[in-house]
């Protein structure tokens, strides 16, 4: 192995969830290098290592999010290199729904440095944990909004389904502020060939600051087009009643006594 490391670590959705080992890791790294979405974040990884510097300057306005992902992870790799011991630090979980954090780790391991990543708290196991949902009632499905439409993906609309990034639906640019709503019309449009208008969604955001509250927009499928959305908005779509039990199944599973509800 060369000398040079790289450790990637999420911040969680706020600092508060910064788990103890990725402070620990920014703490020790020789270089740390961070992309996080509120500012008390950013002031907690400056104020743990005093090298951190932000990613977020490659993000412009219309530019291609794949070439400023290529110019973040050239960044970090860079650092590597030159034989730093490196810590990536991104907000939420590292590994979910980021691109940098991946291609990074593949890439230093292509060339013989060690690299791993560590686990957070992700946007939805906060709003797990901010709707009462449990993924083991009905199962849960999730997406990312562009892909969903892209790859007309299939899925049980008798589970729960997560739909991530429906802020910049069609849109593979930096966009802060999002206002045509066309991507959106065709996210509805799909979903209502599988529900009715009036079934049952929530808009959510998890608050970023420990001292406000989470934005719980509770609405129907057909309202969401009208609706304020933005880059930190997910979706989350009620499932419909649950299916019959398999008989088959449940005799392989020898649970034909039980009653399932
Ligand atoms: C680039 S991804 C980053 C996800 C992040 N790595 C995580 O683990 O949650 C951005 C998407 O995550 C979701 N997201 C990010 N922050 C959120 C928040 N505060 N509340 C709800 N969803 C959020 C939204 O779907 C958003 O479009």
């Amino acid at each position: 192995m060369q000398s040079g490391s790289l450790t990637v670590v999420g911040t969680g959705i706020r600092f508060t969830q910064m788990t103890m080992e990725s402070q620990e890791a920014i703490k020790t790294a020789g270089k740390v290098l961070y992309l996080v979405a509120d500012p008390l974040s950013a002031a907690w990884i400056r104020e743990l290592n005093p090298t951190a510097e932000s990613l977020h300057l490659f993000y412009e306005d219309g530019k291609d999010r794949g070439i400023t992902y290529k110019q973040m992870v050239d960044r970090i790799l860079d650092e590597v290199r030159k034989g730093q011991e490196v810590c990536a630090a991104f907000y939420g979980h590292p590994g979910i729904f980021v691109n940098p954090s991946h291609e990074a780790i593949k890439l230093a391991r292509e060339e013989g440095f060690t690299a791993n990543m560590l686990a957070a708290v992700s946007a939805e196991d906060c709003l797990f944990a901010d709707l009462g949902i449990d993924p083991s009632v009905d199962g849960c499905q999730t997406f990312e909004a562009t892909d969903f439409l892209v790859f007309k993906r299939q899925f049980d609309t008798t589970s729960s389904l997560i739909i991530w990034q429906i802020g910049c639906v069609g849109d593979l640019t930096f966009n802060p502020h999002p206002s045509d709503p066309s991507g959106i019309n065709v996210l509805v449009d799909y979903l209502l060939e599988h529900y009715s208008p009036s079934h049952p969604a929530i808009l959510y955001q998890s608050n970023v600051l420990p001292i406000c509250k989470p934005i719980i927009r509770y609405l129907t499928l057909a309202e969401i087009r009208e609706a304020t959305i933005n880059q930190i908005t997910t979706l989350y779509i009620y499932p419909k009643a649950r299916r019959p039990v398999d008989e088959k199944h449940l005799s392989k599973l020898g649970l034909v006594q039980k009653v399932f509800a």
